[in-house]
């Protein structure tokens, strides 16, 4: 294509047809294009079904064009009020947040866009909180290995993937990635510098790591006794995904924040910061902000799926339908010999394979199957909390085609 200056484009004489994509090569997006979607499964232009198991990375739990999230949009597009800065009130948004708090244990929300805006957000409460409560010195952040808390530059700070890290150095000072356990942690947690300990109760892009509620319950009187701030980052596990509302929930653990995102809004990009009334009150007005963050549209539709995710009846057959998956999981190791290790919960699930990752998704692409990797060679499935055992069986019998 030959270079065309800017000024000359209008209307009348577009771009000319470019060989490349025009889209910057951060993914690598296999030949197919989605046009519609249903309950698990989308569809392409041909009208060829796939079955979903990655729920756009751990958002659509729903399913795709649910019919509840489609009429709550609409009555919400009808108010005519889509934005209006959180200089203003609007009824979605308080509901969403006595909703949250309410549910959650934690009395305040921050609302913003994505997962790694909550992370970056968590980050500075526990710093403005930790600064009050301790002195200057009191800022590090310490995070865990094996862990991902985004692609901000504190975040990537955070998360544990050297090849996502090294060219983008510098990245934020005073985070550092320490060893899963207790006793580096016992080390690491100084009451003197640092603010906070971030955690994601199940490690999800890290390869699906199901934190043991001990160690979890452990780590929040390691961070009582130091005054130091326990983030959990729910944002792939949180809301229904483990079979509780909260993954905290289930090592009987309170956090001081808890950053949530993902399946938030039903797919429209949303993040929260939930915070304990310590932590919240060392904010003051101005200390953060965003322009879109917890829009009335989006809070109308996320007061929607808030209020299904937490439904007992849903988290219950997530939990029952969770434990059948780790059976017949471990018989497809069994069956294939070709899965070192099963590790999950609920509907969120990575098998350790023998060749790279990426072939096997590529393999049960072509059969009709969508799943993701968590690592080189981790296959990693997050199918919508819809999903039936008639549905998984389906997937698995593809997934292991796809091995073989
Ligand atoms: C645990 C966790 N934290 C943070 C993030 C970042 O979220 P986002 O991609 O919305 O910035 C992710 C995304 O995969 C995640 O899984």
């Amino acid at each position: 294509m030959t270079a065309m200056p800017l000024s000359a484009i209008t209307p009348a004489s577009p771009m000319p047809a470019v060989d490349a994509d025009p889209l910057v090569g951060l993914y690598r997006q296999p030949p197919v294009e989605f046009v519609r979607g249903a309950g698990v499964e989308l569809f392409d232009e041909a009208g060829r079904a796939y079955l979903d198991f990655t729920s756009g990375i751990g958002v659509m739990a729903l399913g795709h064009g649910d019919p509840g999230v489609a009429r709550v949009m609409r009555e919400a597009l009808a108010t005519g009020l889509i934005h209006t800065s959180n200089l203003y009130r609007t009824p979605p948004v308080r509901e969403l947040a006595e909703l949250l708090t309410t549910r959650s244990g934690l009395p305040r929300v921050f609302f913003c866009n994505s997962g790694a805006e909550a992370n970056e957000g968590a980050f500075k409460f526990a710093r403005r909180w930790a600064r009050a409560a301790g002195g200057s010195a009191k800022h590090e952040i310490v995070a865990l290995r094996g862990a991902f808390h985004g692609r901000l530059f504190a975040t990537l700070a955070a998360t544990d993937r050297p090849h996502y890290r090294a060219p983008f150095r510098p990245l934020a000072g005073g985070v550092t990635v320490v060893e899963r356990d207790l006793r580096t942690l016992e080390g690491a947690l100084d009451r003197e510098t640092v603010a906070a300990l971030i955690v994601e109760p199940v490690q999800g892009e890290g390869g699906v790591r199901v934190l043991d509620p001990a160690f979890l319950r452990a780590l929040r009187e390691l961070t009582l006794e130091r005054n130091v701030a326990l983030i959990f980052d729910e944002i792939q596990c949180g809301l229904g995904r483990t079979g509780y509302f909260l993954a905290a929930e289930r090592a009987g653990v309170v956090p001081d924040l808890v950053t949530l995102a993902k399946p938030l809004a039903g797919g429209l990009p949303m993040g929260a910061v939930l915070a304990s009334e310590e932590i919240a009150a060392a904010m003051r007005p101005g200390d953060h902000g965003t322009t879109f963050g917890g829009g009335p549209l989006v809070s109308s539709v996320a007061v929607h799926v808030v209020q299904r995710l937490a439904d007992p009846a849903l988290l219950a057959r997530v939990r029952d339908t969770g434990a059948w998956l780790a059976d017949e999981l471990a018989a497809l190791a069994a069956r294939t010999g070709r899965i070192r290790a099963v590790r999950g919960i609920g509907y969120m699930w990575g098998l350790d394979v023998m060749r790279p990752a990426a072939e096997v998704v590529r393999r049960a692409l072509d059969d009709g199957l969508l799943v993701c990797t968590a690592g080189e060679f981790t296959v990693r499935l997050l199918p919508p909390l819809v999903a039936t055992r008639a549905d998984l069986a389906r997937g698995i019998a593809i997934l292991e085609t796809a091995l073989g």
